[in-house]
């Protein structure tokens, strides 16, 4: 092993049979010595694997560096130009460009603008766990709460009809497969088919908001100029479609997760019920000890230095959420669920630096309304086909989980 400059810790070779057994297991063992690991991609280019929190945020503020790689790899993966570009709108976008763009988005992401939409999500998370309650507090945790609730809040957002739900669900469910390249030809077929439906629609609202303004996002967007020029048509059906899936899917994992790690911990629960103002804390603890996205790659746009890490413009490396949040330099005992954690929200989950999560403010009040809502009809969530087991990179998002809550 290397020694590393300030700290003393290094990098190492990853185990790859290890790895390709157990991900999340090798990252670990790995972080437990090392800031970072040398892995291979699936062309056996080097990749390296940024493990430590503290080197985590450092390399995701680094403007030499962006997640633009996406898009190439979705088209190398047999995606349409087309297709990889609607579902990137900010991604690939660098430097001035992505800022003078995301400029326009994040004004209407304000934790401000957002905390207006409370009352709505408030209203949505009821509705669903009545209905959750009148059958006896049996459900599919999933198609009952998880996927309806987000593009429920979605729409009220942007003005679209609640009866469009459904639509941007299952939308959202398909689009996710182009985010792990190589796609097979049917995950091909399946993300055409969405991201055509989706342009259609978009065009659709896109001229109705033009015919008939209102105070929502979607008329912005009409009326925005970046550099003094009005945005496309494509422009604008690339950010709706880039936030149908940013919007649905990710918050739809994280809650499932989350009521899974709660089945875990009863007596967390309780508390939670007992005292709502440990709602905020309780979900960003849940967000750093079960992170639904492991990690995010990045492409190296200038020449690159970072402690001993030397990359060229093309090159890539891989940030690992899983384990900066896992770290015990910034964590004490890092594998315990402490819902009162004091620095719990330092996680690094929603990303850091220039890309970081647009729509964090609104997940986390989603996250928060739907724990509000459970916690208050019902006593602690029970799982009665037995435990889910951690996914891929201890990934915990099932597309279908049983779950029986107490009512109260
Ligand atoms: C629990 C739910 C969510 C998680 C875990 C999550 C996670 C992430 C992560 C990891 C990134 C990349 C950050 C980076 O590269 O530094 C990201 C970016 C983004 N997210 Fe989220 N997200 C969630 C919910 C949402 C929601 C509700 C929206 C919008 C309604 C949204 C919109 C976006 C957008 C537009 C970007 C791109 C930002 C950019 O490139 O500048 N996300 N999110």
């Amino acid at each position: 092993m290397d020694e590393g400059a300030g700290t003393g810790r290094g990098i190492v070779d990853l185990d790859l049979d290890r790895y390709l057994t157990d991900g999340a297991a090798e990252l670990r063992r790995s972080a437990a010595g090392a800031w970072c690991t040398h892995a291979i991609d699936a062309t056996g280019a080097p990749l390296p694997i940024v493990l430590s929190h503290a080197d985590v945020r450092d390399v995701m503020r680094d403007r030499r560096l962006s997640p633009r790689s996406f898009t190439a790899d979705m088209v190398a993966s047999g995606l349409s130009e087309r297709a990889a570009r609607q579902l990137t709108p900010l991604f690939r976008r660098h430097g001035e460009e992505h800022r003078a763009f995301r400029g326009l988005l994040a004004a209407a992401f304000t934790p401000r603008s957002i905390e207006r939409i409370r009352p709505v999500a408030a209203t949505i998370a009821e509705r669903l766990t009545g209905e959750i309650a009148a059958r006896g507090g049996q459900c599919e945790l999933v198609a009952d709460l998880c996927a309806p609730m987000p593009p429920e809040v979605f729409a009220a957002l942007f003005g679209l009809p609640a009866s469009d739900r459904d639509r941007l669900a299952d939308w959202g469910n398909a689009v996710i497969a182009a985010f792990s390249t190589p796609l097979t030809a049917e995950e091909i077929t399946m993300v055409e088919a969405a991201c055509a439906e989706m342009r259609e629609w978009s065009l659709g609202l896109i001229s109705e908001r033009r015919a008939e303004p209102a105070d929502d996002l979607v008329t912005r967007l009409t009326e925005a100029e970046v550099g003094g020029e009005r945005l496309s048509d494509d422009d604008i059906v690339d950010v709706i479609t880039g936030f149908v899936f940013a919007g649905s899917e990710t918050t739809r994992r994280q809650l499932t997760a989350l009521v899974v790690l709660f089945a875990e911990h009863p007596a967390e629960w309780d508390r939670l019920a007992a005292d709502h103002s440990l709602i905020p804390g309780a979900v960003e603890e849940v967000m750093r000890l079960r992170p639904i996205v492991p990690g995010m790659t990045r492409e190296v746009v200038e020449p690159f230095e970072h402690r001993e890490l030397a990359l060229k413009p093309g090159g890539r490396l891989v940030a690992s959420f899983l384990t900066a949040n896992l770290d015990d330099a910034t964590y004490d005992e890092p594998d315990r669920f402490w819902i009162e954690r004091p620095n719990a929200d330092t996680h690094v989950t929603f990303g850091w630096g220039p890309h970081f999560c647009v729509g964090a403010p609104l997940a986390r009040l989603e996250l928060q309304e739907a724990v509000r809502a459970l916690v208050t009809r019902f006593g602690p969530p029970v799982l009665p086909d037995g435990p889910v087991g951690p996914g891929d990179l201890g990934i915990v998002a099932p597309a279908a989980v049983s779950v029986s809550f107490p009512l109260r």
